[in-house]
């Protein structure tokens, strides 16, 4: 069971949108990109990074970077975010924006190559937003997350644009997370449905 909606959250109550954004959002829609973050996960993945100074970040699935203007935000310190996209035509947009941020990492690859072979400090936090780390590989990106880290994910509830079948797909995945041991997680009805888990061991 998914929590509510809070009452009175909307768009208009959101008062820290990253300048970045509303660019990002126009390419967004000159493009016709499909499978945009919308900005509540953004604010909650600033406000979690924003826990974590000097924290270590990974996104898989940059798309076009509409969730990393806001993980961008989050960066405190001397913290650094690892972004995975597959999609050469998206992480050169991203790269457009991003560029001249050298704390960030945006990376061409195969997400699930990557979380497979990736050798390195584990991770204070990973949005998960590709299918690799979500609905695979979610095993080993769980690994990568250090003890008090944070695992989040969204699109945890029925959206328009779900292929036939995918609520098989969430189902699992929910129930997988809920039997970990080593994770505590809270599910909330917003946005587009969120998970919060979080390592405790
Ligand atoms: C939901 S979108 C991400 C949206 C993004 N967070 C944003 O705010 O713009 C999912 C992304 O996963 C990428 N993707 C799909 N399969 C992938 C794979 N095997 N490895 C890496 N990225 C993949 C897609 O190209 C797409 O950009």
């Amino acid at each position: 069971m998914f929590m509510p909606q809070p009452q009175g959250m909307n768009d208009a109550t959101l008062h820290d949108i990253p300048s970045i954004l509303p660019g990002i959002q126009a390419k967004s829609a000159e493009i016709g990109f499909t499978m945009p973050s919308d900005l509540y996960i953004g604010t909650m993945l600033k406000t979690l990074m924003s826990s974590k100074p000097g924290g270590r970040f990974l996104e898989s699935g940059t798309g076009i970077g509409l969730s990393l203007a806001w993980m961008v935000e989050g960066l405190v310190g001397e913290a650094s975010l690892v972004t995975i996209d597959n999609d050469p035509v998206l992480t050169g947009i991203a790269n457009e924006f991003f560029s001249h941020d050298n704390r960030l990492s945006i990376l061409c690859a195969d997400g699930a190559d990557w979380i497979t072979s990736y050798v390195g400090p584990s991770f204070d936090l990973v949005f998960a937003d590709a299918w690799p780390g979500k609905y695979s590989q979610t095993k080993e990106i769980l690994a990568l997350i250090k003890p008090g880290g944070f695992y989040v994910i969204d699109d945890m509830t029925t959206q328009p644009n779900w292929p036939d079948g995918h609520e098989d797909n969430v189902t699992w995945l929910v129930d997988y997370l809920e039997a970990r041991e080593d994770f505590v997680l809270t599910k909330m009805g917003w946005g587009t449905g969120v998970i919060v888990a979080v390592r405790v061991c």
